[in-house]
């Protein structure tokens, strides 16, 4: 029995309250939202923690009957940018009418195409061949047997960088297309930012977004666009160094880096561990938040590294030249025309203000006390310049409770205006801490629940889900803003997940968490109108001993482990794609599923085992299970 009190006035819910939290994670932005068509563009790539990636990643050497020559990804002083270094330098070697040049792969199984689109190529290029360098660009399958376009012409002249641009006519559809750029006769040619766009972007914004994604994204409706992370903001270890000209960059996300023409960005080697191009940077986040009617909430590293690095970086120079990035960001989104960073948006298109209103320090500090004074230095800084910009703190990783506790009781003794906090757990948990903020104090900190989600993507977990942002709406005088995490997985590069939206090169769908966000995105309330239940509540009652079902086997080592059941039925499993030591102590992340209304949890003794035998091969295990069935 569901008893309303209609007279009674509950907390107003503001309509902004269910958002979206964006970090490029999982290559959500390269390869994914950013519709750029090649990848590596500006041969910019540097390796990560161990991955090899070149100035070359994803390119090839190319060439016809009679062509010859060599590549190098160069740093020298023949670069177009200084933010934007390397170059390809073509030395072409060609007889007669054979040709030379490069073949870029795309992301994931190559570049997606359709027939009757049209796709927009550019290059920057200089040659010091005297009559100039033709070239002939093509969109074609690997073995060159296929082509899906006719050709694009076009001749370099000069020994100055210039940009030339072409446009191609699909004939074909695929999603697994090369982009070949072939130089005639000799000498030395340069290229830089190749680049291939649909014509079709989201709302038909040149260096735009990826249309389909895109529109599911605006199809939530959502009160807030959290960008660009997560983790990676975090301030991590400085990387790549290049001691013959000095210059390093940081893998902290700062966002001077990702403004003004695209082929003048610096690129990245990012916190999770690939490159990014922040082609899509802070203007077209801006933009997009604008374009889908969404609050944009920018967040900015505090130089403490969260994401369990537990270092403060004590560099009193560099917090002053963050704090003022922090400013100048304000200005850069809402300043007028005549200022210095209010002119810089116009310049790129936007006069208007973006209208930013709040703006978040730091992400997931795990020392509290170090964040903790660092913040009060941004916090100070931005109140003197921009009083009624909301600066948003963090809570911390919620990890054993006590990091939580004691930034909870630094952020509170220091009347912060707003908290962002962060939990992913069971679907049970979910289901058990409905209550969480009833109790919370109603006159310090608002809550943002800026990250969350239950560890997976079935209807359970989006159910679970569901009933616990009833919990966040009851309370909606304390928790003012909510938004599930991550947002975006590419299918061939997951590194995290669950995740809201799921897509590969040509195809995306929401999950079930997708549409109960949907639900309540939608669906936003007024005001909360108190209610009482009654009635059967159904418990969790605890249920122990061995299931015996099961087999389960492991393609490799950090492959696909799933683990199935006697007739077949796949219980749980997990990619290994975060490696081994992931495993281990994330029983049950990724690894729930309902089993005829029994939710199962791995085994994690059974899980070691198999990880360190190293097993390539496939096997039988016997299988133990522990199992909580739920009553009713
Ligand atoms: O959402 C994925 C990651 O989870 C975020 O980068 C980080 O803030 C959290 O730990």
């Amino acid at each position: 029995t569901i008893s309303v009190d209609a007279e009674r006035a509950g907390p107003r819910i503001d309509p902004a309250m269910y958002g979206l939290f964006f970090e490029d994670i999982n290559r959500a932005a390269d390869g994914g939202l950013y519709a750029e068509l090649v990848q590596n563009r500006s041969f910019e790539y540097l390796p990560v923690d161990n991955r090899a990636y070149t100035g070359l990643t994803s390119w090839t050497a190319v060439s016809t009957a009679g062509g010859s020559g060599t590549v190098a990804a160069v740093n020298d002083d023949a670069r177009m940018n200084e933010r934007n270094r390397t170059y390809l330098k073509v030395t072409l070697t060609n007889a007669d009418a054979g040709t030379y040049g490069v073949l870029n792969s795309g992301y994931n199984t190559g570049i997606p195409l359709e027939a009757g689109k049209s796709y927009d190529f550019s290059v920057w290029a200089r040659t010091d061949a005297a009559g100039g360098t033709p070239l002939t660009i093509t969109l074609r399958n690997q073995a060159g047997t296929t082509s899906y376009a006719p050709p694009v012409q076009l001749t370099v002249h000069g020994d100055t960088w210039r940009k030339y641009t072409g446009t191609f006519q699909a004939t074909g559809t695929t999603d697994a297309a090369r982009l070949a750029v072939e130089a005639a006769g000799s000498g030395t040619l340069r290229l830089d930012m190749v680049s291939l766009f649909p014509r079709d972007t989201f709302k038909g914004r040149p260096n735009g977004l990826r249309k389909d994604l895109a529109e599911k994204i605006a199809a939530l409706r959502p009160g807030f666009l959290r960008f660009p992370g997560g983790c990676i903001v975090n301030t991590g270890s400085m990387y790549g160094y290049d001691a013959a000209s000095g210059y390093q960059r940081a893998r902290a996300y700062q966002w001077k880096d990702t403004i003004g023409p695209v082929e003048e960005r610096a690129t990245n080697a990012n916190f999770w561990g690939y490159n990014q191009s922040y082609g899509l940077g802070y203007y077209e986040y801006l933009q997009f938040s604008e374009d889908i009617g969404a609050k944009p909430v920018p967040v900015v590293p505090a130089l403490v590294t969260g994401c369990g690095q537990n270092r403060a970086v004590d560099d009193d120079a560099l917090l002053q030249r963050h704090i003022q990035d922090a400013l100048d960001l304000i200005e850069f989104a809402n300043g007028p025309v005549t200022s210095t960073w209010g002119a810089e948006r116009a310049a790129m298109g936007h006069p208007e203000p973006f209208g930013v209103d709040r703006i978040q320090v730091g992400n997931e500090e795990n020392l509290p006390d170090a964040f903790m004074a660092r913040f009060l230095r941004f916090r100070d800084a931005i109140k003197a310049k921009y009083p009624d910009i909301t600066v948003i703190s963090n809570s911390g990783p919620d990890d054993a409770g006590t990091t939580f506790d004691r930034a909870w009781e630094l952020n509170r003794a220091n009347g912060v205006e707003m908290v962002d906090e962060h939990y992913y757990n069971d679907p049970s948990w979910f289901l058990q801490n409905n209550k969480r903020y009833d109790s919370y104090d109603r006159s310090g900190a608002k809550v943002w629940l800026g990250e969350y989600a239950s560890w997976d993507n079935k209807l359970a977990n989006a159910l679970a889900e569901g009933a616990y942002m009833t919990g966040l709406e009851r309370n909606a005088d304390v928790v003012t803003m909510a938004s599930y995490a991550p947002l975006l997985a590419n299918i061939d590069y997951v590194q995290w997940k669950p995740d809201m939206i799921w897509f590969d090169n040509d195809q995306s769908w929401g999950s079930a968490n997708y549409e109960v966000q949907k639900l309540f995105m939608t669906n936003v309330g007024d005001e909360v109108v108190p209610s009482t239940a009654t009635g059967a509540v159904r418990t969790a009652q605890p249920v122990t001993g061995a299931v015996g079902l099961s087999t389960w086997r492991t393609a490799a080592r950090y492959d696909d482990v799933v683990v199935t059941s006697a007739d077949g039925a796949q219980l749980f499993g997990d990619d290994f794609s975060n490696g081994a030591d992931q495993w281990t102590p994330l029983a049950g992340r990724g690894a729930w599923s309902v089993v005829d209304g029994a939710y199962v949890q791995s085994d994690t003794t059974a899980e070691n085992t198999m990880v360190a035998a190293g097993d390539e091969g496939w096997h039988d295990y016997d299988l133990s299970v522990k199992a909580t069935k739920l009553s009713g």
